[in-house]
């Protein structure tokens, strides 16, 4: 098996799966200025990759070679759909696969996926085997989040060190907590713990709260975790994944100019497939920290079209070499 998870240098960096996020483009831009060691795509359900309308869901799973190493998620609980799926991933060139074994969302739990898989021992083994029985050549991962106890949480973690797994991602928050409280990374410190004895072969990744590049390697050196994943701490850093502990502070300038190319590769890549709205998401991300921010943040989000939102930033952009960084 071709696995890339063994060349890399750690502690890994990984960027966290986002739906609605962390499209083509969105990868595209985060690898062109401070590119993660592992790519994500958002979640993609087996299910719709086995159905007629696929090709539609085909275009959440674009990619192009600068964002190598790149793994392709999935969800679902149909078993037979979880080894096509897993066999149209290899051919479509993807690096590896993983199962999403932590999503709280409703819809996804009604269909005992995601979350709902967490210490349903039986169903969870039932569709990595579906997998790793179709031979594919690419490494297989799980993301996860902690169980409602630390016994369950244990008894959940030691199960899936068990499987035929390359690596294991564990977001420290329960399905209940979906988003709120903290991550416990003391329980992903006892995960590292559990891997060291059953299978030091996995690569263990702690996910949860991360938002900077030295607290990445705070948790290396405090919980052993051979990575760490981060979702929302690029979205109000883009340059968060650039391993540097003390980052540069960045002038108006150069996040002004990444919204533009954001912009613009969102519109070239998607056109009319996709609402232009969805850009609006990340503004935040480019225009923050500095005066006049907030004012040209509410002037973008008034635009109603591409053609509006490329002129209001590249005027301001046309008079930002005036404005210092105020953070
Ligand atoms: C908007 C949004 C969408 C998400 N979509 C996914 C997803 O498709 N698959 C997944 O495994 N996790 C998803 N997550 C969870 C993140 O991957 C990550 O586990 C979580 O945000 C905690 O990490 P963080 O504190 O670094 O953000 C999503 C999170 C957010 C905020």
């Amino acid at each position: 098996m071709k696995n890339f998870w063994k060349e890399l240098h750690k502690p890994i960096t990984l960027l966290a799966p986002m739906d609605d996020i962390t499209d083509f483009v969105f990868r595209e831009i985060i690898s062109g200025i401070a590119k993660p060691d592992v790519l994500y795509t958002e979640f993609t359900c087996a299910d719709a990759l086995c159905s007629k309308g696929k090709e539609k869901v085909l275009e959440n799973l674009k990619f192009s070679e600068k964002q190598r190493p790149i793994v392709a998620q999935i969800w679902g609980s149909n078993v037979e759909n979880f080894g096509k799926a897993a066999e149209l991933i290899e051919q479509l060139g993807f690096d590896g696969i993983d199962i999403n074994m932590g999503c709280p969302d409703k819809s996804v739990l009604a269909k005992n996926a995601g979350a709902a898989l967490i210490g349903n021992l039986e169903l969870a083994g039932e569709l990595i085997s579906a997998i790793k029985k179709t031979n594919i050549n690419i490494p297989l991962s799980v993301k996860t989040r902690i169980a409602d106890t630390s016994e369950k949480t244990e008894e959940w973690v030691s199960f899936l060190l068990k499987q035929n797994i390359q690596a294991l991602i564990i977001h420290g928050r329960t399905r209940k907590q979906m988003y709120r409280g903290l991550a416990d990374w003391e329980q992903i410190g006892k995960a590292v713990k559990l891997r060291n004895k059953i299978n030091k072969e996995i690569v263990l990744v702690g996910n949860g709260d991360v938002k900077s590049y030295k607290e990445v390697l705070e948790k290396h050196t405090k919980y052993g975790v051979d990575g760490v994943m981060i979702g929302r701490g690029v979205l109000s850093d883009p340059w968060i994944f650039e391993k540097n502990e003390t980052p540069a502070v960045r002038t108006p300038e150069e996040g002004i100019k990444l919204l533009l190319r954001h912009a613009e590769l969102y519109h070239k890549t998607w056109g009319e497939t996709k609402n232009f709205q969805n850009v609006k998401k990340f503004v935040k991300m480019y225009v923050n920290n500095f005066r006049g921010a907030e004012q040209l943040r509410r002037e973008l989000m008034l635009c109603k079209d591409h053609a509006c939102f490329m002129e209001v930033s590249k005027n301001f952009l046309a008079s930002v070499s005036s404005i210092s960084p105020t953070a």
